[in-house]
């Protein structure tokens, strides 16, 4: 048990386990059947370390960076998370306010418990929207017209998630979910509370799974938004990604909710880095908890990082205060790690300031 405020970023998971009734908790927290991949991906960082460099002038560190255009304070973006009223009643309108505060993008959930239009109107954060496709593919069409008129950047397409994961902790808990706010009067299906997962059972009902490669002409058709992709972990679709159009690539493994045994997204970052070769930018999430991570994701290529977890316990442990903070302390411990590393800019951090362990079998 911890005393006092958290120090660090890990020491967040501890207050919202003590905030949170276990069945939001375990649904924040949990990963696919074994849950090889959510601890692989916090442990292949601690196999990957640094090679710093010395009397460099680091009196003035500068994170700053940009994304399709847009600057941010540092290259730490907020993930999208499902419904954030099960970590806290404001939901996903304190993790906007906080992400403006921050000077960040936050891509919000498909699966929010707020409103588009209710997360638009609470900040003047840039906002990216991140879509997944049902059978019923009117509702696409219709929030991705809603997301545009309300300001939203660009579109996240998620693409690991044909059917959901199966989470056993969600299972074992019967998880109830709260109502997708944005389907209201879109969609209506029958959800059984005693038959397990409720996300499962809506999942299984609504999602296409026929979705494939030729439909991302389809999304281009009904948007003007750039449209990013989701969930890319091999050189094979980093290369059909780039060939479609997109306009980013995100590695990704949903945050080890969906095929277990994966590899950890820190892996295989730089597989897909070299297959995109410099032509659109490449967006790294899974298992960032802290600066160093962050620093190691950009040596290996990223562009940015996105955060998932660690800002539902923000929110869950002070609500838009937790965000802020945890947000901060990623911040300042990636300002630690340039200096200490010999990088004063993004620009400077470089392969040759990591060792992986594939560099030690070469
Ligand atoms: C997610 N993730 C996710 N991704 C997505 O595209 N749409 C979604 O609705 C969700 N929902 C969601 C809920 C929760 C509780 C978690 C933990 C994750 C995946 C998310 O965007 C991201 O890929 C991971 O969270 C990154 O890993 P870390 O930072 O949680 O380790």
């Amino acid at each position: 048990v911890m005393a006092g405020e958290p120090v660090n970023v890990n020491e967040f998971e501890e207050l919202a386990r003590e905030a949170l009734p276990k069945m939001n908790y375990d649904y924040f927290r949990g990963g696919a059947e074994d849950q090889y991949t959510l601890k692989e991906n916090v442990a292949a960082f601690q196999r990957i370390l640094f090679r710093p460099r010395v009397l460099v002038d680091v009196s003035s560190i500068d994170m700053s960076t940009s994304i399709l255009g847009y600057k941010l304070s540092a290259p730490i973006m907020i993930a999208p998370t499902g419904m954030h009223e099960l970590a806290h009643p404001e939901g996903e309108m304190a993790t906007a306010r906080a992400a403006a505060r921050s000077n960040t993008i936050m891509v919000l959930s498909f699966s929010s418990s707020k409103t588009i239009e209710e997360v638009a109107s609470s900040s003047q954060a840039v906002r990216f929207y991140q879509l997944y496709v049902y059978r019923q593919r009117d509702i696409a069409v219709t929030l991705v017209q809603r997301a545009e008129r309300n300001g939203f950047k660009a579109l996240v397409l998620t693409v690991d998630t044909a059917r959901l994961g199966r989470r056993e902790l969600d299972i074992r808990n019967r998880l109830v979910i709260p109502s997708i706010r944005n389907l209201e009067g879109l969609l209506s299906v029958e959800i059984d509370p005693t038959a397990g997962s409720g996300l499962e059972a809506l999942a299984s009902q609504v999602m296409d799974t026929s979705l494939n490669w030729k439909d991302i002409e389809w999304l281009k058709s009904i948007t003007s938004l750039p449209i990013l992709i989701k969930g890319v972990l091999t050189a094979e679709d980093a290369r059909k990604a780039v060939e479609v159009g997109v306009a980013g690539v995100i590695v990704s493994n949903h945050g080890a909710r969906q095929l277990d045994y994966s590899p950890a997204t820190i892996n295989v970052l730089e597989e897909v880095v070299q297959a995109v070769e410099g032509k659109v930018p490449v967006i790294f999430d899974g298992g960032i908890r802290r600066g160093t991570d962050v620093f190691k994701a950009l040596a290996l290529g990223a562009q940015a990082v996105m955060v998932g977890r660690p800002v539902v316990y923000g929110l869950a442990a002070r609500g838009e205060a937790g965000v802020v903070r945890v947000m901060q302390m990623l911040k300042d411990e990636l300002e630690l790690t340039m200096a200490l590393s010999g990088c004063p800019t993004v620009k400077d951090i470089t392969r040759r300031h990591v060792f992986t362990e594939s560099d030690r079998l070469r």
